[in-house]
């Protein structure tokens, strides 16, 4: 079923990375040299999304010039002939019309940032991206969008046992290894109450109808209105399945993860890795 629009919820103010957020949105914080941000539009323009849709907040105006001209920046490369520069500036720019946003007036969760896009939307499925879950290899919204039957879907991976409490987790039903059927999901169980270590990774493809339960704007775990508790209310109404997606994941949220994503990606650079592979061995890191 084709999907072409896309929520990205940018609105949460980043503290786990103080003091680099203060001023700066976090997803704007580069994995080499590309904004996080960046790579989540990246992969929904691969999975054929064409609609981007941003749930902004206060101090994120960062995120809306990054995905404009920059006249002045572009006129010194052509005048400096800097053409690969003026090259990737422009070419990372999106049909004009084709990116809107919207404010989160309140940072009440991620179900409220999706709620806020539900205008935009109207009544078509959409995906969401969330940029802190960096996902290297191919595009997972894609092969999500490749399976999507209707009703909701989400990406799932084996997190450690131990961790459950970041997440949220799926009970699950019918396993083809691939695509699962959920049959129940909680946010953020403790690792004695989650039922599996099946994670749900920020990546969605929600029905239209999801936003009316959304609506109702009950408050879940940490007195938020979580986007799972909507999709858990939607079990029974609308089909509900988790996809295993062939993709490396970095979470990019948590300080460890974002080191680990940048030498990743850095040694995946052919203008990078053999220094790095070499710096890697040589260095007395331990
Ligand atoms: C959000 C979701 C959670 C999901 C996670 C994936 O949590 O609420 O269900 O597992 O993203 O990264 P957050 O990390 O925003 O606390």
């Amino acid at each position: 079923m084709r999907v072409k629009k896309a929520i990205f919820p940018v609105g949460g103010l980043g503290t786990r990375f103080l003091p680099a957020t203060k001023a700066l949105p976090k997803e704007m914080l580069p994995v080499v040299d590309k904004p996080l941000i960046q790579y989540a539009v990246e992969e929904a323009s691969a999975a054929g999304i064409t609609e981007f849709i941003f749930v902004t907040g206060r101090n994120k105006t960062a995120i809306e010039d990054h995905f404009d001209h920059s006249t002045e920046l572009e006129s010194v490369l052509t005048a400096k002939g800097k053409h690969d520069a003026l090259k990737l500036v422009q070419e990372m720019m999106r049909e004009p019309g084709s990116v809107s946003y919207v404010r989160q007036q309140e940072p009440a969760g991620l179900g409220h940032a999706v709620w806020c896009a539900r205008n935009l939307v109207g009544d078509e499925p959409v995906a969401i991206l969330l940029a802190d879950d960096l996902i290297k290899g191919p595009s997972a919204l894609q092969e999500m969008i490749s399976a999507y039957e209707g009703g909701n879907m989400v990406a799932v991976m084996d997190v450690d046992p131990s961790e459950t409490a970041a997440y949220g987790i799926i009970t699950a039903g019918k396993d083809d290894g691939r695509q699962i059927e959920v049959k129940d999901v909680i946010e953020k169980p403790a690792p004695d109450k989650a039922p599996s270590n099946l994670a749900v990774v920020g990546r969605y493809i929600i029905e239209p109808q999801l936003f009316e339960q959304l609506g109702t704007q009950d408050e879940g775990a940490g007195g938020e209105i979580q986007l799972t508790d909507s999709l858990a209310a939607r079990i029974g109404k609308a089909p509900f399945t988790a996809m295993r997606f062939s993709g490396t994941r970095f979470d990019c949220g948590s300080k460890l993860g974002f080191l680990q994503a940048n030498i990743a990606f850095a040694l995946d650079r052919a203008d990078l890795s053999d220094d790095l592979r070499q710096w890697l061995k040589d260095a007395d890191l331990g």
